[in-house]
């Protein structure tokens, strides 16, 4: 009691245990109603209503690296490996910009070589290039002849389908960004040497994903085998923000020989690490994989179905605490949600997140992009993921943010 509405409240390490703790042993209805309807009134503050897609693209799945619990490691046995068409790529972004999505998310495994940073380079310019343009053109139509020099800055250009359009009072522009002009690239391409990210910044590239996937060293050591290691990526979250990058991380929950405790310390992390955004997500096994091995001796008895869900319940719990100790950032309703409970992405919009993330890969690739069992939308193609996307929105009464790029203020505020 006692607790302005909608205010942010600094957790430790303990008190974030303690809800963890509460809503895993389940029963503490109370509790969980507190936890959700507060991090809902914060959510509603700091983004009102409105809901941004970042569209994803999953641009290749060859990967160096190893990381024992995903679907396109290295070894990983049957993956056909690809690599988009650069063009086809920068395709997608136009079609997300005429579509009403602002973001695209390139995604990819992890590549050192200068070739894919070549590949990288042209394709960040090419968006910012080609979408700015069509942006300009579109404008000027909008501005019908007159000869009206003004560039309208209105949100209100994006809404080719119909979807409301910011009408949820989340979708104002910052005067102090830049103008938001064709559409934003992030990218999600794992540890590069610091050179890399510098030369992908100036290409255009503003954001940059890279979860830390567990704050805990040793847990991160016993997943991923060498060369990697937790300290390199700790080093690559912070070279990342020195750059001017905004800084999207995250962990999964239900890793194999995980703790309660090690999540308490994960939301700490985010907010040691000034994070912008964070997108969670449950461990799911997937065949193959040395994780998914260990997962299943460390838990013979274990009811598959039941404890995936308990997994997604802890998943929201941690999205909601989150919300509530760091207040204005950006939170993913992640995929994986969605793999557990169909309306997974939809309650975690209820309880903390704001950002979702369609799948704009071309169909013919999504099937080599399995990172785990039962990752849906695998046979659809981006048209129906939008569309999906929308209706799932409608059903929990929020609507896209359409025609913004909708930078977090913990960015905005820092430059
Ligand atoms: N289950 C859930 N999430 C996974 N990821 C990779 N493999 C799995 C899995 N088996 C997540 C990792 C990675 C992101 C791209 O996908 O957290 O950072």
């Amino acid at each position: 009691g006692g607790l302005a509405p909608a205010a942010t409240v600094d957790l430790d390490r303990d008190q974030v245990l303690g809800v963890l703790e509460a809503v895993w042993r389940r029963g503490d209805a109370t509790l969980e109603k507190a936890l959700y309807g507060h991090a809902a009134a914060v959510t509603a503050k700091h983004c009102g209503g409105g809901v941004y897609y970042r569209g994803l693209v999953e641009f290749s799945n060859i990967c160096q690296n190893d990381c024992s619990y995903c679907g396109i490691r290295n070894n990983q046995k049957d993956v056909y490996r690809y690599t988009m068409p650069e063009e086809e790529v920068v395709e997608v972004a136009k079609w997300a910009l005429e579509n009403g999505i602002r973001n695209v998310m390139l995604q990819s495994g992890e590549l050192h070589t200068e070739k894919r940073l070549e590949y990288l380079e042209h394709v960040v310019r090419a968006i910012r290039k080609e979408t700015v343009e069509l942006d300009l053109a579109r404008r000027a139509v909008a501005a019908g002849g007159e000869g009206s020099f003004a560039t309208p800055r209105t949100n209100g250009t994006a809404t080719a389908n119909g979807t409301p359009n910011g009408s949820t009072g989340a979708a104002t522009t910052n005067p102090e960004a830049e103008d938001e002009l064709g559409v934003a690239v992030s990218l999600s391409v794992g540890e590069l040497p610091y050179e890399h990210y510098e030369r992908l910044f100036k290409a255009g590239a503003r954001r940059y994903l890279i979860r830390i996937e567990t704050s805990n060293p040793d847990l991160y050591a016993a997943l991923h085998p060498p060369p990697l290691s937790w300290q390199h990526r700790v080093e690559c979250l912070r070279a990342l923000k020195r750059i001017g990058y905004m800084l999207g991380t995250g962990v999964m929950v239900g890793l194999p020989g995980q703790t309660l405790r090690d999540l308490a310390g994960d939301v700490v992390f985010f907010k040691e690490e000034r994070a912008d955004m964070i997108g969670m997500g449950p461990f799911i096994t997937q065949d193959g994989t040395p994780a998914t091995r260990s997962w299943t001796e460390l838990y013979p008895q274990v009811d598959k179905n039941a404890h995936m869900k308990s997994m997604f319940e802890l998943t929201t719990a941690m999205n909601a605490l989150v919300r509530i100790t760091l207040g204005n950032v950006n939170i993913s309703a992640t995929t994986a949600m969605q793999a557990i409970i169909p309306t997974g992405r939809e309650i975690a919009l209820e309880r903390g997140a704001n950002v979702v993330m369609p799948i704009l890969t071309p169909t013919k690739y999504r099937e080599d992009y399995q990172l785990y069992e039962g990752k849906p939308c695998i046979t659809d193609t981006a048209v129906q993921c939008r569309r999906c996307l929308d209706m799932r929105l409608a059903s929990v009464g929020k609507a896209s943010a359409a025609g913004v790029w909708g930078d977090p203020a913990s960015y905005l505020h820092q430059i």
